[in-house]
């Protein structure tokens, strides 16, 4: 089953309360409540990994690993921008038949 749900990381999240377990909350609520529903796969596409690595070390730290980067896919404030692509099994994940 194909992981259809788009999860943003909250911009509003200030500078002064990161790095205290929030994000981990969050995304951990969010990876038990997928795989509760069946889904097998989690895929996060993380845009500009120059300026990214709060959120990829976040997903690092859930279990995701990396599976490729889409160079040159975005366009903003005057430069191209890539995209990391990390994937997470859920529950059984390919070990049994769907
Ligand atoms: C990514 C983000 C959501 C992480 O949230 P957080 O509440 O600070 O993260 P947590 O405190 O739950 O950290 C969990 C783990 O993630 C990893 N992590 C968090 N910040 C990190 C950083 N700056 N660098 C590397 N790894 C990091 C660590 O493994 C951390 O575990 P540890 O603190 O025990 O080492 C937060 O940094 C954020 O909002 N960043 C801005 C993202 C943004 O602007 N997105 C909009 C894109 S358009």
């Amino acid at each position: 089953m194909a992981f259809p749900t788009w999860w943003r990381e909250p911009e509003a999240h200030s500078r002064d309360h990161r790095r205290r377990g929030v994000g981990r909350a969050l995304l951990a609520a969010l990876i038990e409540a997928c795989a509760a529903q069946g889904f097998r796969q989690m895929i996060a596409v993380i845009g500009d990994s120059t300026k990214q690595a709060a959120s990829i070390g976040l997903h690092e730290a859930l279990g995701f690993h990396h599976v490729g980067i889409l160079a040159d896919v975005g366009f903003k404030q005057g430069r191209w921008l890539d995209s990391v692509l990390m994937q997470r099994t859920l529950g059984p994940g390919a070990s049994t038949s769907p």
